[in-house]
């Protein structure tokens, strides 16, 4: 059988996305191959977010096929998600290497598109169309990575924490983002549908469950997909309207499974953080006391041309009572700077934004004008210089804010989630806490998915060392 090789480009919903592909791809026999350079199939999983992103992703795939096309005529080239979505067919004519062009509600269909490429039934196949249900296929996991199961069902997955898929697309319709043409309008699983997957996944060991969407907070707003059928958009049902938004509702759900010790989930939008929300993380234990709040700025007047739907005030109002209900919150986000029409005025509002919340870690975007998106043809783009140095000054404070936290935490007593060995020194463990930072210390692998309280000894970089003293115990 053939061997493939994904990369993945973006967010944890593309990492979902291409996980989801390799493990049907190893059900029908496929083996996963440990780079491109001896794969028989090579699939470039992409982003569009960003011009940048685009960019990589083209270039990588450029060497790639020179390397092809000299050396391995046969070896299969695709491209798969956000880009693939956007510009279709224009890939393959950028590229004629390039033989399959896999969109955002396709991923089901990639092995049998690729046993006809492979067996030589069509040369080149492009399929980006819309596909209703299409957001109930994203369910198989790969908990055991590269290493075969040998059917013994006790050995303990290699991933401790996984994705779960809860929706696809998004209709926010933010003036910069490109998404809701990537990954079309916001569909949902049914509750009865994710908590099965979530079930299935903590019977093989998995502890900690991240819920994941374009979206999430609109989770169930505009109907749900049937459990039992894979039906089109017609086909959703209403979610009966009570006080909890639907999202809260499948959070409870997910909450009652046993054995399951914490549930994160991202993204969520500020405007979706309602009462019942903040009062979730009050009431469920296993919701872990950690937001990843996309701010993107602290101007009024820019928050207003993005069309975000909320002011600064209201987004420190929410960051307050999420504070009110769990005071140790961790709070990430992610900032744009450079918008068109951003001033320096505007710009230090966003310091000032990052400052008043002290959030744990930013992730800085400098303005990237999409195709077809309100932004890109607004008046007063501001020039790539000046983007540059406002991303170096906010990426500064947002440093700086983060030391200041992290420091914090030395001496203090925390519970972690060990997931396995450190990606730096693998000959350390590393674990997470609730509020999602990572503490690296010196276990092993009998430590893996247990709950450990460590004690931090030391803070670098956005990364905490625990004492192994307390870890032996
Ligand atoms: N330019 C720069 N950053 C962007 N993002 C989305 N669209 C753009 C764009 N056109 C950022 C936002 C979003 C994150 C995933 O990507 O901050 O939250």
């Amino acid at each position: 059988m053939p061997s493939v090789f994904i990369k993945t480009y973006g967010c944890q919903m593309n990492e979902r996305d291409s996980e989801a592909v390799a493990a049907q791809l190893v059900a029908k026999g496929y083996t996963l191959a440990p780079t491109e350079a001896v794969a028989d199939v090579v699939l470039l999983n992409t982003c569009s977010v960003r011009d940048f992103a685009e960019k990589k992703a083209i270039g990588k795939m450029q060497n790639i096929a020179a390397d092809v096309r000299k050396n391995r005529p046969n070896v299969v080239l695709g491209f798969m998600c956000c880009m693939a979505q956007s510009r279709g067919q224009e890939l393959i004519d950028k590229l004629p290497d390039v033989d399959l062009v896999l969109g955002t509600q396709k991923f089901h269909h990639a092995a049998d598109y690729l046993d006809e490429i492979l067996a030589g039934h069509r040369d080149k196949i492009v399929d980006v169309a819309a596909e209703p249900g299409s957001e109930a296929t994203i369910r198989e996991h790969l908990l055991y990575g590269k290493v075969a199961r040998n059917g013994d069902g006790h050995k303990p997955p290699l991933q401790i924490t996984a994705y779960v898929s809860i929706m696809q697309g998004c209709n926010q319709r933010c003036t910069f983002c490109i998404v809701p043409d990537t990954r079309g309008e916001e569909r949902s699983r049914s509750i009865a549908d994710i908590v099965a997957e979530c079930r299935q996944l903590v019977s093989q060991g998995v502890k900690e469950i991240t819920l994941l969407g374009q979206i999430v907070t609109s989770y169930g707003k505009r109907g749900v997909g049937r459990a039992e059928l894979p039906l089109g958009r017609d086909a959703q049902q209403r979610v009966p309207t009570t006080e909890k938004s639907p999202f809260v509702q499948l959070l409870e759900a997910v909450h009652e499974i046993e054995g399951l010790e914490r549930i994160r989930f991202t993204s969520p939008h500020p405007k979706g953080y309602g009462d019942d929300l903040i009062e979730a993380y009050a009431r469920l234990p296993k919701l872990v006391e950690s937001a990843h709040l996309p701010v993107q700025s602290g101007s009024d007047r820019v928050l207003k041309l993005m069309h975000r739907g909320y002011t600064r005030e209201r987004f420190l109002g929410l960051i307050k009572k999420l504070r009110r209900a769990r005071p140790d919150i961790g709070i990430t986000t992610d900032i744009i700077v450079g918008f068109p029409g951003e001033t320096e005025d505007d710009f230090e509002q966003t310091l000032s934004l990052a400052r008043e919340v002290g959030f744990d870690n930013a992730y800085l975007f400098k303005y990237s004008p999409r195709r077809d998106t309100p932004a890109a043809g607004m008046p007063d783009q501001v020039p790539l210089k000046i983007r540059e140095e406002r991303n170096h000054r906010l990426l500064e404070t947002i440093n700086e804010i983060g030391k200041r936290k992290y420091d914090a935490f030395v001496g203090r007593r925390t519970q972690i989630l060990v997931e396995g060995p450190s990606r730096k020194n693998p000959a350390r463990m590393t674990g997470r806490t609730r509020c999602n930072r990572i503490v690296v210390f010196e276990g092993s692998e009998r430590h893996r998915g247990q709950l450990l309280d460590v004690k931090i000894t030391r803070a670098g970089s956005f990364t905490l060392y625990g004492d192994p003293a307390i870890v032996n115990l």
